[in-house]
C-alpha cells in the first residue's frame, strides 16, 4: 500500500485538516525535515505516531503551532522565550518550556515541559491555520533512520503505514530544528544543534548559552521497547539518523585512496572533488555541496546518505566537516549517523 501524495491545494488542505481533526496522521513538509503530524491534544492520535514510527514512548514530541499566541496555549512562555520567538519564529527553533495542562502526557513522555515551535514552511503554516490545532510531529521516518527531506523519502519509509503525505517540495534547511531548553531563562541550554546557532541565541538573550554533549542513556536502544526514562533530547541517543550501510568518518579523503578502492566503497566529500579522475567513478563519489557551503551541505546531507545507502555499498566513507559553529548541526548528525552499536 502507498500513501496518497497531496498537492497543496485549498481542497487538499481542507481535507487533510479534517483527517487531523478526526485523529488521523498526515506527513507534512516543514523547512527542516518532513514531520508526521497528529492533533497534539488527542492522546489516541499521538499514539498512532509512535506506532507508525516504531518510536519508543520515552521520546517526547515537538508541538507545532501557527503563532506565538497559539504557543502560549500549550507552554508557559517566559520573557526570554518571547524574545527568541520575536527573533526566530517562524523558523527552525524549538523551545523547551513548562507545559500547560492541556498537553497530554504522551506528547511529553510524562515530563512537565513541552517542546514547541512555529515552523516557517508556508504549506505547513496553511495547514496549521486550516485545522486550528497544535500538531505534534516528529520527523516522518522509521525511528532511528535518516530523516526525510523530500516527500518520496516519506513514501519510501512510511508509505505502507500512513495514508496521507502533503507535498511541500524539498526541505529548505534539511536538518532538524535547534532545540533550546529555556525552562531556566538565565541558563539556556542547546539540547540539539540546528540551523540557529547557540551564538545567535546568546546574542539575542544577552546571556551565555551552553550546549549539551551527546551521551547514551543507560538502556537506550533503537527499538520500540521501554527504556525506562524520558529522554531530554534525541541527541542523547549516540546512534541516530543512521543509514543501514556502515558509515565511517575520516579527516580527509585522498583521491588516490578513492581510485584504489573497490567498487563497493562509496565516498562522501564535503565539496565537489577537483580531481577529474573521480568524476569517472559515478555514483560512488558524492559531495554535500559545490564548494563547502554549510547551509547547502545541511540541505543535502540526508538525501545523499539515503542515495548512498540504497546503492548497496559495503561501506560509506565521509569527510568530517570543519569544527566551526556554522557546521555544528551537520557535524552532530554525521557523527550520530556514524556511531556504532545500535
Ligand atoms: O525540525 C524538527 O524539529 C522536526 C520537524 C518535524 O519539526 N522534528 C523533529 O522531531 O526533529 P523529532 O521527534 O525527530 O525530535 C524531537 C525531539 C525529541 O527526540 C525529544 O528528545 C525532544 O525533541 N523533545 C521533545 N520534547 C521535549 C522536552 N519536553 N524536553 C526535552 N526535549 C524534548
Ligand atoms: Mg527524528
Amino acid at each position: 500500500m502507498t500513501a496518497i501524495l497531496h498537492r497543496p491545494s485549498r481542497t487538499a488542505l481542507r481535507r487533510l485538516a479534517g483527517v487531523l481533526r478526526r485523529g488521523g496522521l498526515v506527513a507534512v513538509p516543514t523547512e527542516t525535515v518532513y514531520g508526521l503530524a497528529a492533533n497534539a491534544l488527542d492522546t489516541q492520535a499521538c499514539e498512532r505516531i509512535f506506532a507508525a514510527k516504531d518510536r519508543p514512548a520515552e521520546d517526547p514530541l515537538i508541538v507545532h503551532v501557527a503563532s506565538v499566541t497559539a504557543a502560549a496555549t500549550v507552554a508557559e512562555l517566559n520573557p526570554a522565550a518571547r524574545e527568541l520567538a520575536r527573533a526566530f519564529w517562524p523558523g527552525p527553533l524549538t523551545m523547551v518550556l513548562p507545559k500547560k495542562r492541556v498537553v497530554p502526557a504522551i506528547v511529553t513522555a510524562g515530563l512537565d515541559s513541552v517542546a514547541v515551535r512555529v515552523p516557517r514552511h508556508p504549506v505547513f503554516r496553511d495547514l496549521l491555520r486550516e485545522c486550528g490545532l497544535p500538531l505534534a510531529a516528529p520527523s516522518a521516518n522509521p525511528f532511528g533512520y535518516v530523516s526525510p527531506t523530500r516527500p518520496e523519502h516519506v513514501q519510501r519509509g512510511l508509505g505502507d503505514r500512513i495514508e496521507h503525505i502533503l507535498d511541500g517540495g524539498p526541505c529548505e534547511v534539511g536538518l532538524e530544528s535547534t532545540i533550546v531548553d529555556l525552562r531556566n531563562p538565565a541558563r539556556p541550554c542547546v539540547l540539539r544543534p540546528g540551523a540557529i546557532s547557540a551564538e545567535a541565541i546568546a546574542q539575542v538573550l544577552g546571556v551565555a548559552v551552553t550546549a549539551r554533549r551527546a551521551r547514551v542513556l543507560p538502556g537506550a536502544r533503537r527499538s520500540g521497547k521501554k527504556t525506562g526514562k524520558a529522554q531530554r533530547a534525541p541527541g542523547l541517543l549516540a546512534r541516530h539518523y543512521s543509514p543501514g550501510t556502515r558509515l565511517r568518518l575520516v579527516a580527509r579523503i585522498e583521491p588516490a585512496e578513492v581510485l584504489a578502492a573497490g567498487r563497493r566503497v562509496a565516498y562522501l566529500f564535503l565539496s565537489r572533488p577537483k580531481d577529474p579522475r573521480l568524476a569517472a567513478l559515478g555514483n560512488r563519489v558524492a559531495w554535500l555541496s559545490e564548494s563547502g557551503d554549510p547551509a547547502e551541505a545541511g540541505r543535502n546531507v540526508y538525501s545523499r546518505l539515503r542515495t548512498l545507502d540504497e546503492g548497496g555499498y559495503r561501506e560509506i566513507i565521509a569527510e568530517r566537516v570543519p569544527g566551526e559553529s556554522a557546521f555544528a548541526a551537520l557535524a552532530d548528525r554525521l557523527g550520530r549517523a556514524a556511531a556504532r552499536g545500535r
